[in-house]
């Protein structure tokens, strides 16, 4: 931002929230850049915040008295956790420790900061901040999977010097880098105000008896990722979700699915009114041709054969029924050949844009919580790094964004 270009952040009520870490130190600057921007800020600190800095500090910078307890001790005042979430426009939490971001992730109200995030209605950012080893724990890993999945922003931790004196990831996120997530963030949020978007993520499950199904590994992650980042910048979310393991993003109508017809069904349903559709699921292609309404015993004297049938193809069925001013955005996911083979999709399946994934690339694909995608139309292609999912989503419907 210049000195005289008004930020995004203008007047929108900010809840801050400090957790007990060294990192504490940068909340101070991260106070001041936020009302220089002419946010108005509540801070809220947990006990073990207020042992890494003075709540004297806060509120002289905030001009608001800082909030910790549920009581105020001399007075008996009480503080509405639910009058500050509805307050809130946003609440960032910086630092967030591990401890913190545990209860968050499992509703462990048991101080001011967690209530009021349960009770926040608006757009809640997340800056870890902890040494490399806790950062790295799978622990952490999970929990902020949660939150991710709970459609929380997580500003991810630089690599970097720590105040233990070693060097790994878990640096906060410097003060003036998180200001400008959030600018951007309020800057873009409108940008799909008003549109319909219909998403499809997870693999499907073809049943072959009771017990057994034809599946895939894909955990729902990306999928997800675009449907919080869609709700988030003010659009009407349908996700058609096969099985996976991941709450609904906040703001977000699911409709849970366990086979391709049924997610050829529910999106059927969905496409005519969607300005946007974006095939993330991972579909069987083929599905066996009879589901035995009992488990198949062990005890046959020759190994049984499982016929298979074609599923359909959801991608193309909407991609033949597309109308004018609707946007198709489809999914290739290759281990080969992979720019000729989401060539040939694009154009089969008469679909705007293909995003290429490739299992060939470490870190991408199936499960994990980055993905490197090109994204490919009729004009070109444009590769994009390495990135956590929620990173790619952003940058996926930024480029949907453009063709509007
Ligand atoms: O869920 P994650 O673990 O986060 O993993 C993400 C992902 C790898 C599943 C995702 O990034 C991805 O690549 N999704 C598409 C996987 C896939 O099935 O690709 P495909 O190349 O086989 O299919 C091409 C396109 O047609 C896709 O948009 C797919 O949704 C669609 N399709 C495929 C088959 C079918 N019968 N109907 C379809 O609509």
């Amino acid at each position: 931002m210049t000195a005289t270009a008004i930020s995004p952040l203008a007047g929108k009520h900010v809840v801050l929230g400090i957790c007990g870490g060294i990192a504490a130190y940068k909340s101070v600057s991260l106070l001041r850049l936020l009302v220089k921007a002419g946010a108005e800020v509540q801070v809220v600190i947990t006990p073990a915040g207020k042992e890494f800095i003075t709540p004297v500090t806060l509120s002289a910078l905030s001009q608001k008295p800082v909030v910790s307890e549920f009581f105020t001790a001399n007075t008996g005042e009480w503080h509405s956790h639910v009058d500050l979430g509805l307050w809130a426009d946003c609440m960032v939490i910086a630092p967030a420790t591990a401890s913190t971001i545990g209860k968050m992730a499992h509703g462990v109200a048991d101080n001011m900061l967690v209530t009021t995030y349960l009770s926040a209605k608006s757009q809640v950012f997340v800056a870890p901040a902890m040494d490399l080893d806790m950062m790295a724990h799978p622990s952490t890993t999970a929990n902020l999977a949660l939150l991710r999945s709970y459609g929380n922003i997580i500003i991810e931790p630089d690599t970097g010097y720590l105040a233990s004196g070693l060097t790994g990831r878990g640096r906060m996120e410097e003060p003036e880098n998180i200001v400008k997530v959030l600018e951007s963030w309020f800057a873009g949020r409108n940008d799909l105000a008003g549109r319909r978007v219909l998403i499809t993520a997870g693999p499907t499950y073809e049943k072959i008896d009771p017990v057994r199904f034809i599946g895939n590994y894909s955990s729902g992650k990306m999928g997800y990722a675009l449907a919080a980042e869609c709700a988030a910048r003010g659009a009407q979310v349908t996700l058609v979700s096969g099985p996976v393991a991941l709450e609904a993003p906040a703001g977000v109508d699911i409709v849970k699915v366990e086979s391709a017809r049924q997610m050829l069904q529910a999106c059927s349903e969905a496409f005519p009114a969607a300005d946007i559709a974006i095939m993330c699921a991972a579909v069987a292609d083929y599905a066996p041709a009879e589901t035995a309404d009992r488990k198949i015993k062990r005890e046959h004297s020759e190994v049984p054969v499982i016929h298979l049938v074609k599923n359909p193809d959801i991608a193309a069925t909407l991609g033949a029924a597309k109308k004018p001013g609707q946007i198709l955005a489809g999914f290739a996911l290759e281990t080969d050949h992979e720019a000729d083979n989401a060539a040939e999709k694009l154009s089969r399946k008469n679909l705007d844009l293909i995003v290429l994934n490739s299992l060939r690339d470490a870190g991408a694909g199936f499960g994990t919580d980055t993905n490197k995608v090109s994204i490919i139309d009729r004009a070109g292609r444009t590769d994009y790094p390495l990135k956590p999912k929620s990173e790619v989503a952003a940058d996926i419907i930024d480029n949907i964004v453009s063709r509007l």
